[in-house]
């Protein structure tokens, strides 16, 4: 059979066109959704009264007949089809004959391609609050085993302050909370329905829009046709929130290549996630953590790219917009990879405690503290800042920490100084002296746990819910 839009032709399609403007070779991965939009399409043409129930029932026999040879790898694509809902309709007509061509009344591949992009988009969004519940359950996990661990804080990368190791992780958790709660807030812009749209205005059938939307569970219709097949908004929305959540695993995975250094050597990461070298033996390689901070660029790219794309587009559609599709899949799977392989990494990686600890004995993250102290004792604070800067480069240059410091030592630099001074400088009571919301105290650190595992259960029944929905 010649092209489905063959009359107005007299020549053949070039061969360079047809390969330059195919889309098969990747929109095939929207086959599943092609014909769920199709069964829905058809059966509405049956309930207005706009195709006989025989036609309907022969053309839903078909369409499933269609999707089992998908399944089963049986369908060949052609490029000379174009796309995938051409190479769909052209198998129907195949096999149930002309009555197949009627499935398309009512309807334009404008339309048709905008719904199957948002019936896919939101099956993977579900997908993806789930992944990030499976990571911050992981990293609860391993703040959970290391609420006693204290390890140096830093700023500028120089070591501030003392914190408890789960106040670091619980961080991350904070983090990937806000990308779950974007991404179940995206679903409500997803969940729309464009189809009944037609080519740009509507159709002069007698179609009912809200019936199609039900069967497949969208939570309503694109209120103007225009807008209906020209928005792209809520895959630019989903590129973005995949760029954050690429930003939040690219900053965790940059610690977790220094920590798992000899400089620091904070971490282990288990041998099931690392590589080695085929020259150097002795080498272990993060190369997981190393491969998702480099593939943030290209989730980045991706969304530059579609944002270019749309800048300058007049309404309605243009072809264009197919460019909408590679970065999309490309950003879904490489996001699927990252976090399916994060969550079990983050929970075999070992914390070497003691390594930690002789970090912090080795520092002068105590310091805010007994500037803090002096204060208490009455000295202003900007006074009492010179002063322990002053206590602080006399032990640098001497070799010594400030726990070392003999009593008369602290003496040189204020009177103010008592022998409670050691009780003070204890990294315990540093971390723990932070008992503010939020702050790195233990019993603080342990309340955010509670609150981030009573957030964890809701997400875990949202995604029940919603898997369910989407599918
Ligand atoms: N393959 C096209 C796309 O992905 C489908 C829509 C084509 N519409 C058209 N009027 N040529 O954008």
């Amino acid at each position: 059979m010649s092209k489905l839009w063959g009359g107005r032709f007299t020549k053949k399609t070039d061969q360079l066109v047809e390969e330059y403007t195919a889309s098969i070779l990747f929109d095939k991965e929207l086959a599943e959704e092609d014909i769920q939009g199709s069964l829905a399409h058809v059966t509405m043409l049956g309930k207005c009264g706009i195709l006989s129930a025989d036609d309907v029932d022969k053309i839903k026999d078909g369409l499933h007949h269609v999707q089992g040879m998908i399944r089963r790898g049986e369908l060949e694509y052609n490029v000379s089809d174009e796309d995938i809902h051409m190479n769909i309709e052209k198998a129907l007509i195949d096999e149930v004959g002309p009555v197949g061509g009627k499935l398309h009344t009512g309807r334009s591949r404008n339309d048709q391609v905008a719904t199957d992009m948002h019936l896919w988009l939101r099956k993977r969004v579900v997908e993806f609050v789930g992944l990030l519940a499976k990571l911050q359950e992981a990293l609860i996990g391993q703040a959970k085993n290391n609420l006693d661990t204290i390890v140096p804080g830093y700023t500028h990368l120089q070591r501030a302050q003392p914190i408890l190791f789960a106040h670091h992780l619980m961080a991350y958790v904070a983090m990937f909370q806000r990308d779950i709660e974007r991404l179940q807030d995206s679903y409500k812009r997803i969940n729309v329905l464009p189809l009944g749209a037609g080519a740009l205005a509507g159709t002069t059938f007698p179609i009912d829009r809200h019936f199609v939307a039900e069967q497949l569970g969208f939570d309503g219709v694109y209120e103007n046709s225009l807008d209906a097949v020209s928005d792209r908004d809520f895959i630019v929305e989903f590129l973005a929130n995949a760029s954050l959540i690429m930003t939040h695993l690219s900053r965790l995975s940059e610690e977790f290549v220094l920590w798992s250094s000899t400089e620091f050597h904070f971490i282990e990461l288990d041998d099931a996630f690392c590589t080695g070298s085929s020259i150097m033996p002795q080498k272990k390689n993060p190369d997981v953590a190393e491969l998702v901070r480099g593939k943030t660029g290209r989730v980045y790219g991706n969304l530059i790219g579609l944002l270019t794309v749309l800048k300058s587009l007049p309404l309605a559609y243009n072809k264009d917009m197919q460019e909408d599709k590679e970065g999309m899949f490309d950003t879904v799977r490489t996001l699927q990879g990252a976090l399916q392989l994060y969550a079990p990494m983050v929970a075999t990686m070992k914390v070497n405690k003691d390594r930690m600890r002789q970090a912090v004995n080795q520092d002068f993250s105590n310091a805010t503290d007994i500037a803090d102290y002096l204060v208490n004792k009455g000295l202003p604070f900007r006074q009492a800042h010179e002063v322990i800067g002053k206590t602080v480069l006399y032990c640098i240059q001497n070799g010594k920490f400030l726990l070392d410091l003999k009593l008369e030592e602290f003496h040189q630099f204020s009177k103010l100084f008592d022998k409670d001074i050691y009780e003070v400088l204890q990294p315990e009571h540093v971390v723990d002296a932070r008992n503010v919301y939020g702050g790195t105290a233990a019993p603080q650190v342990a309340a955010a746990i509670d609150r981030a595992e009573a957030k964890l259960q809701e997400t875990n029944g949202w995604f029940e819910e919603y898997f369910e929905k989407s599918r």
